[in-house]
């Protein structure tokens, strides 16, 4: 869908859908909606008074204007933003998302929207602009690359932000640009965590990084089983033994010109996870194609940081592979040294995530970067203690951590902290290595994570779990409208667009 800003007043534009709307706590409707009850001849407020318009979060009413002479849209859709007093961005995003899937079911071509009205409220006129665009198109994808009786289903083509200040148009017009190509990265993510394991492959994977890589010219290192073993990363080697499907490796880096920090994002790429010898149970192991969403978010991340001519410098770094049963596997007992000469004891295969990026930590630490910070689908753990609303965040350094907190407000990819006090570190203890690989059933996502930070040495860190904000299922009860249902939410490429925006200067 493509995403306009037009200067004009909700009177003077043509649209077959207007979208305005409305608080809670209001008799009379304020700003935009305003405007449109009066060429409507008051029939908002009537319909308010009546009851029937409410306000209430996650509301749309559709009124058709019919005959109206001071108005050229054709219907108005009046959202509900809850209370003005504790409005939220939140609020913003889910009403937005709301009226573009109504305009998509009642089969409009297009559709016009204001920014949200945020007058009165605490949140910020850019932040909510943002929202509303970013929500629009959010709220309208799909993947529908192997289904082919839908491909002729309604989609709709544009939407249009009205505006009449022309400043404001001109702020629009720049965040408009960001917001498209956020987008793009955000649906990429979602591309590739949804697409089936035997089309996203290891391979797949690093074809998509070579492609980014050529678009915006940026510098790639691509390595196979023979790079891997030459390197010593035989930690995603080991992994990758059960596996037909070969290996890859990839770091891509984006140097923004001028700027003097580099982050390094590594993600979990294991495109499919059986759990290996520690077979997993069959229901719902489909899900598990979805485990390499943590690569796919360094590479939509790297690609959007190149894309918007981000400040900061960023390389992303992830191993790919899948993770099967066979003659050949990893097994329960093996021991291995990763990259950065730790050894490692396998006590489950199916803990197989924390083992691939034990090598790619290492690497990203090596390159010396300012910070990491690692997605992964790493726990169930992490899903039993946050559910599927809070990204899961350890980190060694808190002031680290507290700017990522932030930024998950910010962009509503929130993050919930869980302590990697050095007691639980007992757990991952064994006799015959350095480390293992799982510490039992208690904390199993703060295991997980103290075992990652044998890998980053000293360089400031936030590891992320996103087992549980990763995607959705059908069964999930609370799917935000911008996210689909079931399908990949693209979390984190947002969190880290404003992580870097504060991280640049601070
Ligand atoms: N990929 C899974 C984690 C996962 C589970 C992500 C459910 C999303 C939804 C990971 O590799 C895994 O299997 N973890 C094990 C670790 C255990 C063996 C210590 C788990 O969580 O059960
Ligand atoms: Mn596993
Ligand atoms: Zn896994």
């Amino acid at each position: 869908m493509e995403l306009r800003v037009q200067q004009a007043s909700v009177s003077e534009i043509d649209t077959p859908l207007l979208v305005v709307s409305v608080f809670q706590d209001e008799t009379q409707p304020g700003g935009a909606a305003s405007a449109v009850d009066a060429a409507l001849g008051g029939r908002i407020s009537r319909l308010i008074a009546a009851g029937e318009i409410t306000g209430e979060p996650a509301t749309v009413s559709v009124i058709h204007t019919e005959g109206s002479q001071a108005l050229r849209a054709q219907r108005v859709a009046v959202v509900g933003l809850g209370r003005q007093a504790s409005l939220e961005l939140e609020d913003v995003r889910v009403a937005s998302a709301l009226v573009a899937r109504k305009a998509r079911d009642l089969k409009v071509d297009s559709f016009a929207t204001v920014v949200h009205h945020t007058g009165g409220s605490g949140v910020p006129m850019e932040d909510a602009a943002r929202a509303t665009m970013e929500s629009s198109i959010l709220a309208l994808y799909r993947y529908e690359q192997f289904k082919e009786a839908t491909k002729s289903r309604h989609e709709v083509s544009s939407c249009t932000i009205v505006e009449p200040d022309a400043d404001r148009v001109r702020a629009f017009e720049q965040m408009a640009d960001l917001a498209r190509i956020t987008c793009e990265a955000v649906i990429k993510v979602r591309d590739l965590s949804v697409g089936p394991a035997n089309f996203v492959t290891p391979t797949y994977l690093a074809e998509q990084a070579r492609e980014v890589a050529q678009k915006y010219g940026l510098e790639i290192v691509v390595w196979g089983k023979d790079e891997l073993r030459a390197h010593g990363m035989n930690a995603i080697l080991a992994v990758n033994q059960g596996s037909v499907q070969p290996p890859a490796f990839v770091a891509i880096k984006y140097v923004a010109p001028g700027a003097t920090r580099t982050l390094a994002v590594v993600g979990k790429g294991i495109t499919f996870d059986s759990g290996g010898i520690s077979l997993k149970p069959p229901e719902g192991m489909e899900y598990m194609r979805h485990d390499m969403t943590g690569a796919a978010t360094a590479l939509g991340f790297v690609q959007l940081a190149a894309a918007g001519k981000l400040p900061v410098s960023v390389l992303g770094v992830f191993a790919a592979t899948e993770n099967l049963p066979s003659g050949a596997a990893y097994k329960p007992g093996d021991v291995f040294k990763a990259y950065n000469g730790k050894t490692m004891e396998i006590v489950n295969t199916d803990a197989e995530g924390r083992v691939i990026l034990s090598d790619s930590l290492a690497y990203a630490a090596e390159q010396k970067p300012d910070a990491i910070v690692d997605f992964a689908t790493l726990t169930g753990a992490c899903r039993v203690a946050l559910g599927d609303h809070a990204t899961g965040l350890m980190s060694n350094n808190q002031a680290l951590a507290d700017q990522l907190l932030a930024a998950g407000e910010r962009s509503g990819d929130r993050c919930w902290q869980l302590p990697l006090w050095k007691v639980y570190g007992e757990q991952i203890k064994t006799a015959m290595a350095d480390v293992r690989n799982t510490g039992g059933r208690a904390a199993g996502a703060i295991t997980a994570g103290l075992f990652l930070k044998e890998f980053v040495g000293d360089v400031p860190w936030v590891h992320l779990d996103i087992a549980g904000t990763a995607y959705a299922d059908s069964d999930q009860t609370y799917v935000a409208p911008y996210n689909p249902k079931p399908g990949a939410t693209g979390v984190g490429v947002r969190l880290l667009w404003h992580f870097c925006q504060a991280w640049k200067d601070a």
